[in-house]
């Protein structure tokens, strides 16, 4: 029923050198300041997110012997360092067009060091799991729609399309190393209930904050173009439902999200030059 990938996973690390400057527009995902507002809050959690899930997938290397796993922990954990330093360089920009980018990251920070310090190793590698779930589903659906990738600035379209191939390659890294060390079933689906409902409010007050922060006034008409672009009957969360709750199935695999043919596509489309 549900058929595992039938490509032996590859986890590349690439150089992306993200270009923004002047020219970018501030509104740079279709002049709509809505859409633009929950990417850039998404996009600020990520250095501190990614270090995270480093941190969390790390603190279990030494008791893993699997020399294969060990190598992906490996290739997973460059391409967060890479996804870390391109975010860092996009967030500055965020806060040169005027938004709180720097205050919001430190933020999330102090909120993640205070969550990770006070849980066990155990649960902060489920925690991780659980968002890298999320972040394999969102960056499946972002690349299933080219034609939304379309609407943004080019090398910001490029920055989450290159970040989303790479998410979907190593979508079953954290997972396997949570099985191979951890294996409670139990904490692993809590631990997803738990982030799902912090993720969806944390995302909600970070879109809110940087919209409040806009100096543009509301419009309706674009505020319902974000509504369809993310909700209408093409829109970019339609397949995320069921994608979601795969995860609370007892023989949920990451690598179940059939992916190759996407993957091909967006390569051949979003990295041709990137090394
Ligand atoms: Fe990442
Ligand atoms: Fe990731």
């Amino acid at each position: 029923m549900h058929a595992v990938a039938s490509r032996e996973e590859s986890i590349t690390v690439r150089r992306l050198d993200l270009e923004v400057g002047e020219e970018t527009p501030t509104y740079w995902f279709d002049d709509n300041q809505y859409l633009t507002a929950l990417l850039n809050g998404l996009a600020i959690t990520f250095p501190p997110g990614e270090r995270f899930f480093i941190r969390s997938v790390k603190h279990f290397m030494a008791g893993i012997d699997d020399p294969k796993l060990t190598e992906r922990v490996r290739a997973f954990t460059g391409q967060e360092a890479m996804h870390t330093k391109e975010h860092l360089t996009f967030n500055r920009f965020l806060d040169g067009r005027g938004f709180p980018a720097k205050a919001m990251e430190d933020f999330v920070t102090r909120r993640i060091g205070k969550i990770q310090s006070e849980s066990t190793p155990a649960a902060n590698l489920a925690r991780t799991a659980a968002l890298e779930h999320f972040t394999a589903i969102l960056a499946t659906a972002l690349l299933e729609h080219p034609e939304i990738l379309d609407r943004m600035d080019p090398a910001v379209a490029k920055l989450w399309a290159w970040h989303a191939i790479e998410e979907i390659e190593h979508r079953s890294v954290a997972f396997d190393v949570y099985k191979e060390a951890v294996d409670d079933e139990e904490l692993r689906l809590r631990m997803m209930r738990v982030t799902t409902i912090i993720f969806l409010l944390a995302n909600i007050v970070r879109t809110h904050i940087l919209i409040k922060a806009s100096p543009r006034p509301f419009d309706a008409r674009r505020a319902l173009g974000a509504v369809k672009t993310l909700f209408g009957r093409r829109g970019l969360l339609r397949k995320i439902g069921p994608r979601y709750l795969a995860y609370y199935r007892k023989d949920f695999h990451p690598s179940e999200l059939e992916a190759d043919e996407l993957l091909d596509r967006a390569k051949a489309e979003y990295l041709q030059e990137v090394a």
